[in-house]
C-alpha cells in the first residue's frame, strides 16, 4: 500500500494526523486470529462477516487480511462522501482497468466523461422504449421452449436470457447469429473477483484468474470479429442513410472507420472499442441475470406475493404483450424488484482506492488504501430497515427508492449507466415469466451466497416451472 499523498487543506491536516500515529488511528478491525487476521472468518462467510462486523465495531472498519488491510464503509453518510461529495479522494481501484481496460466502467477523469457522453444516448428512455419489443421477443422465445413441470437451472437460464437481450438491443447483434462462445466467455469474467483471490497478491496466477484471462482473450477475438463484420456491412451500405437506433457495435465500428489508426475522437482505436464492449457485456448481463434469479427465488419463497403480482398482471396487462405504457401501473411488481434488489443486491460492494488519507470520525483511512462501500451491509442494517432480513415488498409503499441506505445501482456520477435499462428489462422479463409460469424451488433452505465481483448464489438455482 502506498504512502499518503498530498492533497487539499483537509487532506493535509489528515495527512499529518495520519503520520502522527496512523497505525493507531486506523479504523478498528473485528477480532481475528493472530497472523491470519480476519481472513479465516471472512473467507468462510464474507457477507455474514461484514454485517456482524458493523454491529461489533461500527460502520467504518478494517479487515485485516494477509495481503494487507481493506477498509469497509457501511453507512449512507460514508457512501455519500465516497461517491459524491469527496469522490476526488476515492478513485476506482486498479482491478477495473486490469479487468476491463479502456472502458467507461474502469477509467477516470476526462476519458470517463468522454466515454459516458458517447454512451449516454444509448440509454435514453426513448431508446430503451424502442428496445422493448426485442426484449419481449427474446423472453418469449426462451420460455416457450420450457415444458410444464420441467426443472430449469434458473441462474443459467437468466444469464442466457439477459445476454441475448443485451446483444440484440444495446449492442445490435443480429438475433440469429451464434453467440454461444461470446456468452460462455462473458460468464467467466466474474472469476477474476472470486473471494479466495482477494486474499492473494495480484501477481499470483490462481485458477480463477487464469480462467478470467482465457475468457477475456476469447471475448477479444469474438468482439473483434463482430466489429469487423459490422464495419464491412457499414461499408456495403456506405451510401445508405444509417437508420436511427443503430446498435452500439455498429456505431463503434463506424466511428473507427476502415483501418483504425489513432484518432482524436472516441473511440480512438479498435482496442478501445473492444474494451468498451467487454465492459458492457460484463456490466450489463450478469447483474440483471442475478436480479431476476433473486426475484424469482423471493417469489418462490413467498407465494402470496407471487399471487398478488399475477393478479396485478392479469388486471393491468391482460392477455396483451406487456408494453411501455403498462410499466407505471404495476406497483406490486415494481416493489418486488426494489425489495429483491435490497435483500440481494447483485453488486454487493463498491470498491475504491483512497488518493489521500480520509478521516471517519476519529479514525483515519490512509492514502492508497482499498475501500469497499458495502451495499450489502447497508441494505441489511436494522438502523435503516425494519426487520431487514425479511422479504417485504410492502415496505416500499411509503419509502422512496432514492432513500438513504439503498444503493443497488451505486450513487453519484458513477451511478450505473444501465439502471433504467435494467429496471425496464427486469419488469418486462418478470411480467412475461410470471404470466406464463409459477416457479417452485427444488431445494430447501435459504439460498447460500458467495461474493465474486457480483453477489452469486453458491451454485445453480434449480426451479420447477408450472404452466399457469
Ligand atoms: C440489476 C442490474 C444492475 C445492477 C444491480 C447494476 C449495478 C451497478 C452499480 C452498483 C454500479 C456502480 C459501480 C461503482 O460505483 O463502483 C454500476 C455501474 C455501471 N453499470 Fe450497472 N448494474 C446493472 C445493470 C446494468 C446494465 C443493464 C448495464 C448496461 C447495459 C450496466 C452498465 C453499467 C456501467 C457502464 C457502469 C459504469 C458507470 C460509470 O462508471 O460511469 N449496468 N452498475
Amino acid at each position: 500500500m502506498s504512502e499518503p499523498s498530498s492533497g487539499s487543506s483537509e487532506s493535509s491536516s489528515a495527512t499529518s494526523q495520519a503520520t502522527d500515529g496512523a497505525a493507531d488511528r486506523r479504523p478498528p478491525a473485528p477480532t481475528g486470529l493472530p497472523i491470519l487476521g480476519n481472513a479465516v472468518r471472512f473467507a468462510r462467510d464474507p457477507f455474514g462477516f461484514t454485517v456482524d462486523a458493523v454491529a461489533e465495531v461500527g460502520d467504518a472498519f478494517r479487515i485485516d487480511l494477509p495481503v494487507g488491510d481493506r477498509y469497509v464503509l457501511a453507512h449512507p453518510d460514508h457512501a455519500e462522501r465516497v461517491l459524491v461529495t469527496e469522490r476526488d479522494a476515492f478513485e476506482k481501484t486498479e482491478d477495473f482497468p486490469l479487468a476491463f481496460g479502456d472502458s467507461v466502467i474502469a477509467v477516470g477523469g476526462g476519458d470517463w466523461r468522454e466515454q459516458r457522453d458517447f454512451l449516454d444516448p444509448f440509454f435514453f428512455a426513448s431508446r430503451i422504449e424502442s428496445y422493448l419489443p426485442t426484449v419481449r421477443e427474446q423472453i418469449v422465445r426462451r420460455v416457450d421452449a420450457w415444458v410444464d413441470g420441467e426443472e430449469v437451472p434458473i441462474l443459467s437460464a437468466m444469464q442466457g436470457l439477459t445476454f441475448d437481450i443485451l446483444a440484440t438491443t444495446l449492442l445490435g447483434i443480429d438475433a440469429g447469429s451464434d453467440r454461444d462462445d461470446l456468452r460462455a466467455a462473458a460468464d467467466d469474467l466474474n472469476a477474476y473477483f472470486e473471494p479466495a483471490t482477494w486474499m492473494l497478491p495480484d501477481w499470483l496466477p490462481t485458477p480463477s484468474r487464469r480462467r478470467f484471462d482465457a475468457a477475456k482473450a476469447t471475448l477479444r477475438t469474438e468482439i473483434r470479429s463482430l466489429l469487423a463484420d459490422a464495419d464491412s456491412e457499414g461499408e456495403d451500405a456506405a451510401d445508405a442513410e444509417r437508420p436511427p437506433g443503430v446498435g452500439l457495435v455498429e456505431t463503434l465500428a463506424a466511428g473507427l472507420g476502415g483501418d483504425a489508426a489513432d484518432r482524436a475522437d472516441y473511440p480512438r482505436d479498435r482496442d478501445a472499442a473492444v474494451d468498451q464492449l467487454i465492459g458492457l457485456v460484463f456490466a450489463g448481463h450478469e447483474t440483471t441475470a442475478l436480479a431476476l434469479t433473486f426475484a424469482l427465488y423471493c417469489l418462490a419463497e413467498h407465494p402470496e406475493t407471487a399471487r398478488r403480482v399475477e393478479a396485478e398482471l392479469d388486471d393491468v396487462v391482460g392477455p396483451e404483450p406487456i408494453g411501455w405504457e403498462h410499466l407505471d401501473d404495476l406497483p406490486t411488481l415494481d416493489r418486488v424488484v426494489d425489495e429483491s434488489l435490497r435483500l440481494y443486491p447483485p453488486v454487493h460492494a463498491l470498491p475504491r482506492e483512497t488518493t489521500r488519507p480520509v478521516t471517519f470520525g476519529d479514525d483515519v483511512v490512509p492514502g492508497g488504501a482499498e475501500v469497499l462501500v458495502s451495499v450489502f451491509a447497508m441494505h441489511r442494517d436494522e438502523r435503516f430497515w425494519e426487520q431487514p432480513s425479511t422479504f417485504d415488498p410492502t415496505r416500499w409503499r411509503d419509502r422512496d427508492r432514492t432513500a438513504d441506505a439503498y444503493l443497488p445501482f451505486g450513487a453519484g456520477p458513477r451511478r450505473c449507466l444501465g439502471a433504467t435499462f435494467a429496471r425496464v428489462e427486469a419488469r418486462v422479463a418478470l411480467a412475461e415469466l410470471l404470466r406464463r409460469f409459477r416457479f417452485e424451488r427444488v431445494e430447501d433452505g435459504a439460498l447460500s451466497l458467495s461474493p465474486q465481483m457480483t453477489t452469486q448464489p453458491a451454485g445453480e438455482v434449480p426451479m420447477v416451472v408450472r404452466r399457469r
